[in-house]
């Protein structure tokens, strides 16, 4: 097994705690331990033993919760949605299988498929249309020799997300084939407008859902995640876990137990913040109309920008680190040259000093 390198997460966990302005990121201010949970003595109690490999069995019915029709049995707890992602490929795909992955994507399960000796057949979303799906594309591609689809819904890094009757269509799309539909949902519940995202858990018997609480409820230093899927994948899982990480940090295990009582209010919170700080976003873009273009985004604190200059978008990036202490994610890295991806769920004063970063960058392109 040999993995690509996974470029973005590289770049990042390079730079992160380097950079002034970190615009890199797509997820919300994280909260604070005590944001998390009021009551700290709650954790002082808990006894520092391993957990159960599974996840708490509060947890797992949690997260069933928002899954349709499905009980704890259905849930594996894991180490971010990463490890979800992981655990869910890793255990159907066999060297030469296909693996159609919808683009752009964020490249994780990209690389996974890669790295596990499988055929990547790429279905791309429609810049012309918005980053639609188009799902004639998705019926030509996939085949009975495809054995899993990966979708990521909402959709990093365009901030797209699907319809109700999209996910259904997509769902459908595959079934006949016997083919598995890996549905990453890590950004669902980070909706800025419109309802919280379907998920496409419980369309039809060969579907896996991930997610976890590292983006819409702002906790990622928790390194929480979940994988729901039927029964028997959530045993191969699990025995690969015990290759992997055996068991959720336990007092991660117990701080998502409460985070997720209070689920709603924590959607809420994403919300708020979404909204309180696109309109930063939105501005600072609508300066840029001769020089970008771009669709709002519905999900997730990003949103994907094309641009005309006549560089790269590593090399781009590459100067906005160097020169202005500033990162955003460089198309590249999604396979889409000539973008980038700019975050804007970090406190404002952060993203107001990033765009006026990128702007004197810009300035120095437009010369
Ligand atoms: C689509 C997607 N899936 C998974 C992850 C990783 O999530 P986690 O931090 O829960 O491992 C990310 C992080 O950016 C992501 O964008």
């Amino acid at each position: 097994m040999r993995f690509p390198e996974f470029s973005m997460e590289r770049m990042q966990s390079t730079w992160e705690h380097t950079v002034t302005y970190d615009l890199s990121e797509s997820g919300l201010e994280a909260l604070t331990l005590e944001d998390a949970v009021r009551d700290l003595g709650l954790l002082a109690k808990e006894r520092l033993g391993y957990s159960n490999g599974m996840g708490r069995d509060a947890t797992r019915t949690a997260v069933a919760s928002f899954h349709p029709e499905a009980t704890r049995d259905n849930v594996l707890i894991t180490t971010g949605t990463s490890e979800a992602n992981f655990l869910a490929l890793a255990t159907l795909v066999e060297p030469g299988d296909e693996v159609i992955i919808v683009m752009p994507n964020y490249m994780q399960l990209h690389g996974i498929a890669r790295g596990l000796g499988a055929k990547v057949k790429e279905v791309w979303l429609r810049e012309e249309w918005g980053w639609r799906i188009d799902l004639d594309a998705m019926r030509a591609a996939v085949t009975d020799r495809t054995k899993v689809v990966c979708v990521c819904n909402p959709n990093n890094p365009t901030g797209q997300a699907l319809t109700a009757a999209e996910v259904l269509d997509l769902a459908t799309i595959v079934e006949p084939h016997g083919t598995w539909l890996i549905a990453d949902e890590v950004y669902r519940g980070a909706e800025r407008v419109g309802p919280e995202t379907a998920t496409f858990w419980g369309h039809h018997e060969r579907i896996i859902a991930t997610g976890g609480l590292s983006k819409a409820y702002g906790l990622p230093g928790l390194r929480i995640g979940w994988m729901v899927a039927p029964p028997e994948r959530i045993a191969a899982a699990w025995a690969m876990k015990d290759y992997t990480t055996i068991a959720p940090a336990t007092l991660s295990d117990l701080l998502a137990e409460i985070a997720l009582a209070r689920r709603e209010s924590l959607l809420k919170r994403a919300r708020y913040l979404l909204t309180e700080r696109w309109p930063i976003l939105e501005s600072w873009a609508a300066s840029h109309a001769q020089d970008l273009h771009w669709v709002a985004p519905a999900a997730g604190g990003i949103c994907f920008f094309g641009y005309s200059y006549p560089i790269e978008s590593t090399e781009l990036v590459d100067r906005l680190i160097r020169d202005w202490s500033t990162m955003v994610v460089p198309g590249a890295h999604f396979n889409a040259e000539r973008h980038l991806r700019i975050g804007y769920g970090m406190p404002t004063h952060t993203l107001r000093g990033g765009l006026e970063a990128i702007d004197r960058a810009l300035v120095t392109l437009a010369d």
